[in-house]
């Protein structure tokens, strides 16, 4: 007895289905299925032959794939009972539930457990959030549980996935398809530069506007694990879990983190642009929603560990002047931090830097009309810190572990180190006008351990609860901690410690496959970059901030003139159009000259546009080839005009049209040949705004 189930968000269909009482499998996922279309059909027709070397029957790649009835692949649950003994579970489905939930539930008599998979379809998104949890009568103990496990396409040639470094994040990684495993599995504890948990799969030949993609991305803070298996018959499956063996302790309640999938047919953008909306509308909690985001500006390349409280009034002054609206105080305000040796815990602040405490600073910072914010480090302890002193038990790990910026990480699952971090952040938030933490992460754990990060989600959920107007900026060294459970419980991170503009126009390029603008920090940095000490112009630095949530890292004592000028200037056209901006689609150009990363940010309504294409490097050729736009309506004209054509250069000799006029071209005209833009200088940016008419 064949039973079929479908899911719909009017781009995608879903297919699931279960033979007899065994494990739902999918056995259709891509475009949307006509509404007549017959599943039991689609079900049987999925099956694939049987030939000799095989068994008599493919066993079934379901949701949650079992070893007891003959997967030759990896299974979707490793568990053994309290004892360390394996269990081999064969499950039966009891019961399927379909609202705006789709819910199967099934259940293994002969030890106890109950399995359960959710799909949860939104149409605004086209996003779909599925997950796995476990219920067991006695203890068990958990090595391995994925969310439902997905078939992969078979027309796909590779895959491409994410990994990255401090300075250097959002990594794509093209691999192809082969017999066996790919794995990803993340031992760090933490998200990780080296790990952020996405899987794009296109087909072959997609590209950023055209073709088939499939994306995922595993919402859990605390290292995942990810595989992507092709059997021997052809077939390919993809799971996602949190990290193996991080629940170490017996128990009868498990779940999987959320996993968010999603297809679409134009390209990697039809999946960038729905995991833009998804966290974005979805996701984030945002403390005041329709508020704009601020110009912010934060001190630490400016000052790091030298807090004077004349340099930073002064700094504040020049801040708000170029058009910051919120002024964030970095690392090292409290305990007696000169450097990153000491005093991570003791969050009180310092007698020294600050006689009369924060509120100096706080109230000169308002009278300029910029809000203030706070940086924080919760789970880190120095052994050079009055609370290590008093508390040496609260740390994670072993006495003798390798440190990580001098740093060790208190236990997060401590009831008590949740609540002495509760009381001494809430003394300070409750104490001065702050109205946004830079909250941050800056090392691995000694171990994975779920119970840290479930640790690390309670003491902010608690912190949101009593500061519910406070927003929050997941930073770890940068982006190190970016996933959808952080968040859901934060409003912005920090996409990188590089403000290197060439590094960060590349970084913020590919995170644009997973993160909408709103939350994706980027801010104008030094001449001389500090962490790669290329000097850069400031068109290009400040346009490249504009490109996301913009903000200013510099010492604005070092702006000449000019600088300080365009700066204005950018600032100000961010702050006319951040509103549209907000709620824009990022999608990626399909660059000719790959010395050129550009984007199109379109407005929801689809009346505006605006292109930013970076010169990275110097091109082969000698002049820019056409730059094709995306997303655009073919039969609609838009007028275009070259925002800065101050910046053009007088090596420009030629008659480039957009250097002297607007024009007006048809929506098919310019994703099919192009724009053509003047010559330029590398590390130089083109702003090009489109109106439809
Ligand atoms: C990390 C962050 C930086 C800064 C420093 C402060 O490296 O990524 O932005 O806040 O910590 O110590």
């Amino acid at each position: 007895m064949m039973n079929t189930y479908r899911i719909d968000d009017g781009r995608q269909t879903l297919v699931l289905a279960t033979q007899s009482d065994r494990l739902p499998q999918v056995v259709y996922w891509g475009a949307t299925l006509p509404q007549t279309e017959d599943l039991a059909a689609v079900a049987a027709a999925h099956m694939i032959d049987v030939t000799g070397g095989m068994l008599d029957e493919n066993p079934d790649l379901s949701l949650c794939p079992e070893a007891a009835r003959s997967f030759p692949g990896q299974v979707g649950l490793i568990l053994s009972d309290a004892d360390g003994r394996a269990i081999l579970p064969q499950f039966s489905v009891t019961d399927v539930a379909q609202g705006q939930t789709l819910a199967f539930t099934s259940r293994d008599d002969n030890h106890g457990l109950t399995l359960t998979f959710t799909f949860k379809v939104d149409t605004h998104s086209n996003v779909i959030t599925c997950q796995t949890t476990l219920a067991a009568d006695t203890p068990v103990r958990l090595h391995w549980l994925a969310a439902p496990v997905l078939p992969a396409p078979q027309h796909a040639r590779e895959m491409i996935d994410v990994s990255g470094r401090w300075c250097g994040e959002f990594q794509l990684n093209r691999t192809p398809w082969t017999a066996g495993l790919h794995m990803r599995e993340n031992r760090t504890g933490r998200t990780g530069h080296e790990h952020f948990p996405g899987l794009l799969v296109p087909s072959a030949g997609a590209t950023n506007t055209s073709g088939d993609c499939y994306g995922f991305h595993y919402g859990w803070s605390g290292g995942h694990k990810m595989i992507a298996e092709e059997l021997q018959d052809g077939r390919r499956q993809v799971q996602w879990g949190n990290a193996p063996d991080t629940d170490s302790a017996p128990a009868t309640q498990f779940e999987t983190s959320p996993l968010y999938i999603t297809y679409a047919d134009n390209g990697l953008n039809g999946c960038g642009v729905s995991f833009q909306r998804h966290l974005r509308d979805n996701i984030v909690t945002w403390a005041a929603p329709n508020a704009p985001r601020p110009v912010h500006y934060n001190c630490w390349e400016a000052v790091y560990f030298d807090h004077q409280l004349p340099v930073l009034t002064d700094i504040a002054d020049r801040a708000a002047a170029l058009g910051a609206e919120r002024f964030v105080l970095d690392d090292g305000w409290f305990g007696l931090r000169d450097d990153d040796t000491s005093s991570l815990a003791d969050w009180v602040i310092d007698g020294r830097k600050y006689p009369d405490g924060l509120a100096p600073l706080i109230t000169h910072v308002q009278s300029l009309g910029m809000t203030f914010g706070l940086w924080f480090e919760p789970e880190m302890i120095n052994g050079n810190s009055d609370v290590y002193r008093a508390h040496p038990e609260w740390v994670l790990g072993a006495c003798d572990q390798i440190l990580g910026r001098q740093q060790k990480v208190l236990n997060m699952a401590l009831p008590e180190v949740r609540d002495f971090l509760f009381d001494r952040i809430g003394a300070i938030l409750g104490g001065n006008d702050i109205s946004y933490i830079k909250w941050d992460h800056n090392r691995v754990l000694p171990q994975p351990d779920a119970a840290q990060t479930r640790g690390t989600y309670a003491l902010l959920d608690r912190l949101r609860a009593a500061f519910p107007a406070v927003e929050i900026e997941s930073c770890a060294s940068g982006g190190g901690r970016i996933d959808y459970g952080i968040l859901s419980r934060t409003q912005r991170v920090w996409l990188s410690d590089s403000n290197d503009a060439l590094e960060r126009l590349r970084i913020q390029h590919d995170a644009a496959l997973f993160l909408p603008m709103a939350v994706t920090g980027s801010h104008v940095g030094p001449r001389v970059c500090h962490t790669s000490g290329r000097t850069i112009d400031i068109t290009m630095r400040a346009w490249v901030a504009a490109q996301r949530h913009m903000g200013f890292e510099m010492d604005p004592r070092e702006l000449d003139d000019r600088e300080t000028q365009v700066l204005k200037d950018v600032t100000q056209w961010w702050k006319d159009n951040r509103n549209w901006m907000y709620h824009a689609d990022i999608l990626r150009l399909d660059s000719a000259d790959p010395a050129v990363t550009a984007e199109l940010q379109l407005a929801q309504t689809g009346a505006q546009f605006v292109v930013f294409a970076g010169k990275a490097a110097t091109s082969a050729q000698i002049s820019p080839r056409p730059l094709r736009l995306t997303g655009l309506d073919p039969q609609a004209s838009y007028r275009i005009s070259l925002r800065n054509r101050d910046d053009i250069n007088p090596l420009s000799r030629g008659t480039t049209l957009l250097k002297e006029q607007d024009l007006t071209m048809s929506g098919t005209y310019l994703m099919n040949n192009g724009i053509t833009l003047p010559w330029s200088f590398p590390e130089r940016m083109w702003i090009v705004e489109g109106v439809r008419v």
